[in-house]
């Protein structure tokens, strides 16, 4: 490396997070960072703090110490709502439940918020709306409605759904859990252009394969800290801690789906405040 090059700062910067619901801690000091373009991915057990991290860096939870800066923005130091707002319209977040708005065509679920939020004119959006079905494939179905369509279809125009904003990156949280074996890979099809393309991404994933073919760096989370981190192959092929080497034993012995938590009302709770921004 020559001496006078200068290391870019993080887009995305954790440090000593700590959070509890209640009585209960969950995250207990989470160090990440996430560099533009990279793809970064979390893995650990259910129930380890993935899900609350990604929460944290859109401010949907606020940690009770610690900092979450993203880009140019302390995301904990975030008091008011339309602060938080304002955010959301940065980051992109796909949940594993498509969360398409059902009244809406699929064209229209990308227009509405480019439109209302950003201020794009109709022409404008519908224009980028159709580059955008078209990226994931999708541009036969403009006129369909969400409920007309597969899991796997739905989760494609719900990603395209969430470039329609822009975003200068974008938090997968399990998007393929819920989904039929045969439509994954063409949702994981979809992922992997955009990290390609160099959208910095921050993927939650049991797909332990994919994690590994497209992250640059990994980090593998147990009881709400960080076991270990690093590039795909040091974690995938040389993992130093016995933890992670006994996750990844399992983990790869089988993929690791799971049922979708529909009843889930935490996380339904959350997609209607993440709603209101869009
Ligand atoms: N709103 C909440 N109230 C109380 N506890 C919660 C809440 N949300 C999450 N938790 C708890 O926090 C812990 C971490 O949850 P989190 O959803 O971050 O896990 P995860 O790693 O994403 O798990 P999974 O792989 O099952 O999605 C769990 O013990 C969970 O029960
Ligand atoms: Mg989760």
């Amino acid at each position: 490396m020559p001496f006078t090059e200068t290391v870019a700062e993080p887009l995305v910067s954790l440090r000593d997070l700590h959070l509890s619901f209640g009585t209960n801690p969950v995250l207990k000091g989470i160090d990440l960072d996430v560099h533009r373009g990279q793809a970064v991915s979390i893995i650990g057990p259910s129930g380890s703090g993935k899900s609350t991290i990604l929460r944290c860096i859109t401010g949907l939870l606020q940690p009770q110490r610690g900092t979450i800066r993203v880009d140019s923005t302390e995301v904990h130091t975030l008091s008011q709502e339309s602060e938080r707002i304002e955010l959301r319209k940065r980051v992109g977040f796909v949940f594993q439940q498509y969360n398409l708005f059902p009244h809406l065509s699929v064209l229209e679920n990308l227009v509405i918020a480019p439109r209302k939020v950003l201020g794009h004119s109709r022409i404008e959006a519908e224009k980028q709306a159709r580059a955008l079905l078209a990226k994931v494939r999708m541009e036969h179905k403009a006129d369909a409605y969400p409920g007309q369509l597969s899991g796997g279809q739905q989760q494609r125009v719900a990603i395209a759904r969430a470039l329609a904003m822009r975003p200068e990156l974008i938090l997968f949280d399990e998007v393929t859990s819920a989904l039929d074996p045969e439509t994954v890979g063409e949702v994981l099809t979809v992922i992997r252009e955009l990290t390609e393309e160099g959208m910095t991404c921050v993927l939650v994933t049991h797909e332990m394969r994919f994690a590994e073919e497209i992250s640059d760096i990994v980090y593998f989370t147990e009881n709400g800290v960080i076991v270990e981190h690093g590039s795909a192959t040091q974690i995938f092929r040389h993992p130093t801690s016995e933890r992670t080497q006994t996750f990844l034993r399992h983990a790869l012995g089988d993929s690791g789906r799971r049922p979708a938590v529909a009843n889930d009302p935490y996380l339904l709770t959350n997609l209607g405040r993440y709603s209101l921004s869009v």
